[in-house]
Parts: C-alpha cells; sequence; structure tokens
C-alpha cells in the first residue's frame, strides 16, 4: 500500500504508486504470454506517456486512444503504432491524421461509407497510409454498424479505396466490462465475441483479411483476453484501477491516488482540500484509504468529512481513491511517481484535456 509521501506535498496531489504500476503491468503481462490476443492498452485512462512506454517495454503491441489529439501527444513520445479506436469525422481533424499517419502506423475505426471517402481523400492528399477498422456493434448500441451485411460492404469498400488499408473488426463491450457479477461477464462476454466471430467469417468468406480484431476492457480481460475471437485487448483500468473496478475482485492494485490536506477542523467535522475539481464524479464519492466508513461529502473546492471520534488535525495529509480513474488523472497536470514513501519522479500527464 502506497505510503504518504515524505517531505509533504502541496495537495491536492495526484500519486501513482509505482509498485502497484508493476505489479499490475506485470500481472496482465503474464496472463496475456500464452494467448493469441495480445494487449493495446486504452491512452484514455493512462494519459501519462511515460506509463505508456513502460506498457509497450513490458510487451504491449502498441496503444490505443480515443481521440485524435492524445495520437498526436503519442506519436510525440515515440509510440510507433497507434489506434483511435473512435471515429474521427470533421475535415481539418481527418486532415491532421492524414498527415499523422505519416510520422506513426495509424490505425482508425470507421462505420460509414463517407468517413472512409473522406479519410481516403485526405491521405492521397498526404501521400500516407492509414489502416481502418471497421467498427461492429457487439451489444452496447454504441458507435459501429448494425448489421454484417453494412460491415462486410464497408470492409470492401476500404479495401478498394486507395491509401486506405481494411484491417480488421473493432468491437467494444462496453455494456458487460462493469457488470459486478463475474459469471455476468463472463457469459456476456461470449455472447457478444460469438457475434463478433460471425462478423469475422462473414469477412473471410467474402475474401477479405482480418488481420486483428480489437476491444476488451478491464472487466473482461480474462474472457476476451483469454478467448480465441480477438488479437488485441484495449484494457486501460487495470494500470491505475479506481472505485468501480476496486468491487470486481480483480487481481490488479490500487495505483491511482489523490491525495488531500486538512485544512479546517471543528468537533466531529473535518475538511479537506480536495473537491469536485479533484476527482472524475462520474462513478461517485472517492473512498478515503483507511476510513472508508466515515462519511464524506464533496464540494466544489473541499470535502467535508465526518470525524465523530476527532481523529483528524489541520495539516493531516488523506489519501483517497477515485471513483474513476479516466476522468481523474484527465484534472491533473502532472501525477507524482511514489515509491516507499518517496516521490520518485514527477510524470507529466501530457494526454490531460486532449478531448478533440
Ligand atoms: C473502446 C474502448 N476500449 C477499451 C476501453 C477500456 O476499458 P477499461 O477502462 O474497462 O479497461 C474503453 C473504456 O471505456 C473503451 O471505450
Amino acid at each position: 500500500m502506497i505510503k504518504i509521501p515524505v517531505p509533504a506535498l502541496e495537495t491536492p496531489a495526484l500519486l501513482v504508486d509505482m509498485e502497484a504500476i508493476e505489479h499490475n503491468i506485470a500481472t496482465m503481462a503474464d496472463f496475456l504470454a500464452d494467448k493469441q490476443c495480445k494487449l493495446r492498452p486504452h491512452f484514455k485512462t493512462v494519459k501519462v506517456p511515460d506509463l505508456s512506454l513502460m506498457q509497450l517495454a513490458a510487451g504491449a503491441k502498441g496503444i490505443t486512444c480515443a481521440k485524435l489529439s492524445e495520437a498526436e501527444v503519442l506519436a510525440e513520445a515515440g509510440v510507433p503504432n497507434v489506434l483511435i479506436a473512435n471515429q474521427v469525422i470533421w475535415p481539418s481533424k481527418i486532415e491532421r491524421l492524414a498527415k499523422l499517419a505519416g510520422k506513426t502506423r495509424m490505425c482508425v475505426a470507421v462505420d460509414s461509407e463517407a468517413n472512409a471517402r473522406d479519410l481516403s481523400q485526405a491521405c492521397v492528399n498526404a501521400g500516407t497510409t492509414l489502416y481502418c477498422l471497421v467498427e461492429y456493434d457487439c451489444g452496447a448500441h454504441r458507435c459501429g454498424v448494425r448489421s454484417i451485411e453494412d460491415g462486410v460492404a464497408l470492409a470492401k469498400l476500404i479495401e478498394a479505396l486507395p491509401n486506405l488499408v481494411f484491417e480488421g473488426i473493432q468491437a467494444y463491450e462496453a455494456h458487460i466490462v462493469l457488470k459486478p457479477e463475474e459469471e455476468v461477464r463472463r457469459e456476456g462476454a461470449k455472447e457478444s465475441n460469438a457475434a463478433v466471430a460471425e462478423f469475422r467469417d462473414a469477412l473471410l468468406a467474402a475474401g477479405l483479411c482480418v488481420n486483428e480484431i480489437s476491444g476488451g476492457g478491464t472487466g473482461t480481460y480474462k474472457y476476451t483476453g483469454g478467448g480465441d475471437v480477438y488479437t488485441e485487448l484495449q484494457a486501460g483500468s487495470y494500470l491505475y484501477m479506481d472505485g468501480r473496478y476496486g468491487k470486481l475482485g480483480l487481481p490488479f492494485k490500487n495505483a491511482q491516488f489523490v491525495l488531500g490536506t486538512i485544512m479546517s477542523k471543528h468537533p466531529g467535522i473535518a475538511f479537506a482540500d480536495v473537491g469536485l475539481k479533484s476527482f472524475g464524479m462520474d462513478n461517485g464519492n472517492p473512498i478515503l484509504v483507511g476510513h472508508e466508513d466515515l462519511f464524506i461529502k464533496l464540494n466544489e473546492e473541499h470535502c467535508r468529512i465526518d470525524d465523530p471520534e476527532d481523529i483528524f488535525k489541520v495539516g493531516d495529509q488523506v489519501l483517497f481513491i477515485s471513483g474513476h480513474c479516466c476522468t481523474t488523472v484527465n484534472i491533473f497536470d502532472f501525477a507524482y511517481a511514489v515509491r516507499d514513501g518517496k516521490v520518485e519522479k514527477i510524470m507529466e500527464v501530457k494526454g490531460r484535456g486532449k478531448s478533440v
């Protein structure tokens, strides 16, 4: 368990427990070592290129991201193989993507004919090649083609268009990854993987090559990552973990913490200097580490802690685990890498705010 760093840091501060990071990277690498599916971890969670480079050094085959601006950060950091697991549709962004494909190997998800044509034209203009995954709706009902027929037609078009290469399938089972019961995740992944396999078989029957099938998250790493359909696992949260995933009994440790300081104390109540602006709140309240039973309420800039036994005093530092690691890291400019109660280095959160 992380120790609060000495000398004390100014707060709010984002801490990353390097021992837990190494444990999580090694645990995932060990699990996938003898599997067909390899890791392409999601940068929308990580946001710190220094940590993505550690994932690559441990065997990740490339990095996944959600946004073009994240891909630009990764290319700048020297990541050689980047997937944007979403559609890029705006003309100026398509132009940037086509140029970026000249800097690093770029792959992108596509789910419409018009977008495929625009991507192709931009790559012809830029003189670059772009790899494309057809996104398929495997049950989450988000982006992605809705039928095998439409998916095969789109893959054929991509294959025929200049400067595009049809690379395979993007299919993320968002509707399953956070289900609390393991059996529901296992059975849900089985069903969704079977739907993706059916799409793959139709593509093969149409004479197309399916080099990659990409998807899967932390909650389904064992099933999608351990199965025989996917070639790439896009898990991201396994690296930091958080309050949501902490409840699922996975073999990963909490590696991301927010450090706060008690700024005001009165009988029965304490106030810490971390508020709604210090945590991604989309999955509810953070956990106060070591005092999970104490009621906390967050306001914009501070947190009220019920302290019936008056255990806190002004100046005490306290650790929190957020409800959602991805939206929490996105709030901080830098993260302190901590080991044995000391700051080992300060890492820039270069992907922070990269949502364009
Ligand atoms: C397309 C895609 N792939 C992978 C992931 C990573 O999932 P997790 O955070 O469960 O590891 C997400 C998360 O939302 C996602 O949207």
